[in-house]
């Protein structure tokens, strides 16, 4: 039997969103054990959280940068869920002990932080990974083979959209109510120069270019702060690498959506559209035909979309499954690395750290545009 691989967790307290999530799809996958933690920036919580994960209190601890070193040599990765302001120190404490990493999205603040960061995992020779999960999706690993192979034709526009409500009530500030879920995200110093596009807009930028292949070369961006510090709603125009377009609106403002992830991609002989609320499904329309509408783990699917089939078809998949199907890749590569064995095309199709840059740099030319009167800026 193969030896699971040792984690460690920052992030993840008691009451936390993502590092559950992360929790959940690691054990899903059945590869790795969680060992170590810094669970909250407060002894009681992180002890807490470690009481009921079974994990000792002599690997439980308050403080990441004392984590890293007293783990360093004993994890094979750890994974960040912390908020974004903790991102950069965090990676580069654990990176700096030869830790591999798995740091949840926006990688960091800066430009310079990211490509510092990218660096530094280069010359430590860490696999580094940034979570951004909707690349896990089977139907958007569909969509990614049935573009590579031409079905669409050349692409020439995009589609996109992720809406959410949750902060509805930011604009009416007679309202005693407020959002419960994680609020930092509206304060620049714990979230950094943006909330919307920062938290689901880069979802987009990446899950897009995850799909398509293509990156944004220059963006034009009204974006919306309703008399708040950080955006709460954007539209922005894209101008793609290889000349296409696109247009991208995020909003956390758009009463009636949860959580409306939408990606519909134009080419020159066909069209697929991918919704993240209905994502057993993929739907192909090529140029003159119906169009056809294909669920996950069906005979007509093929490739990676069903190398990562967990349950047969008609069974729901989602979120959970989705951050395990990248976890897969992530654990695989590091395990193989360890033992010397060569790596495949599938160990690879984790979004790494390169990918996080590239959400950050997008992030900056976006907010940049939309302080300047819409004006377009290169990503760069
Ligand atoms: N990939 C995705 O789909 C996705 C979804 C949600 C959130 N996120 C990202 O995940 C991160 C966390 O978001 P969340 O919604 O889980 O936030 P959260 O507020 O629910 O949880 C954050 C956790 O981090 C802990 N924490 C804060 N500072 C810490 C520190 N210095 N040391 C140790 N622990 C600390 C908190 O105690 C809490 O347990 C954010 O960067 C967010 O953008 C990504």
């Amino acid at each position: 039997m193969a030896k699971l691989l040792q984690y460690g967790m920052v992030g993840g307290g008691p009451g936390s969103f993502i590092g559950v999530a992360h929790r959940k799809a690691i054990a899903l996958g059945g590869k790795a054990v969680l060992v170590a933690g810094c669970f909250s920036s407060k002894i009681e919580k992180s002890l807490k959280t470690a009481g009921e994960l079974g994990i000792a209190e002599d690997r439980t601890y308050a403080d990441f940068k004392e984590m890293a070193k007293a783990e360093a040599g004993k994890l094979d990765f750890v994974t960040i869920a912390t908020p974004n302001n903790t991102h950069y120190a965090c990676c580069k404490a654990f990176i700096e002990e030869g830790i591999n990493v798995m740091c949840e999205k926006p990688l960091c603040f800066g430009i310079d932080e990211a490509e510092e960061l990218v660096a530094l995992a280069k010359e430590k020779d860490v696999v580094f990974g940034v979570m951004y999960g909707y690349t896990g999706n089977a139907m958007t690993k569909f969509a990614k083979q049935l573009i590579a192979e031409g079905k669409i034709g050349d692409v020439i526009n995009v589609s996109a959209e992720y809406p959410q409500e949750w902060l509805i009530d930011q604009l009416d500030p007679s309202t005693s109510r407020t959002a419960q879920m994680s609020v930092w995200r509206t304060d620049p110093k714990v979230s950094g120069i943006s909330n919307c596009v920062g938290d689901i807009g880069t979802h987009i930028e990446n899950t897009v270019a995850y799909v398509t292949g293509l990156h944004p070369k220059r963006v034009a961006a009204k974006v919306d702060y309703f008399g708040h510090p950080l955006d709460l709603n954007a539209n922005i125009l894209v101008e793609f690498n290889n000349g296409a377009s696109g247009n991208f609106w995020c909003s956390q403002v758009a009463v009636s959506h949860r959580n409306g992830l939408k990606l519909r991609v134009y080419g020159t002989k066909g069209m697929l559209e991918w919704h993240e609320e209905d994502c057993e499904y993929l739907t192909f329309c090529a140029k003159g035909e119906a169009p056809q509408k294909m669920a996950r783990n069906c005979g007509y699917v093929y490739g990676r979309a069903a190398e990562v089939a967990h349950i047969p078809s008609g069974h729901p998949e989602g979120f959970y499954e989705a951050f395990s199907n990248i976890y897969d890749s992530f654990t695989s590569t590091i395990a193989k690395k360890k033992a010397g064995e060569p790596l495949t095309e599938a160990d690879l199709d984790f979004p790494t750290c390169v990918d996080g840059m590239l959400g950050v740099k997008y992030l900056h030319a976006v907010i940049d545009s939309g302080k300047n009167d819409s004006a377009w800026r290169e990503v760069k």
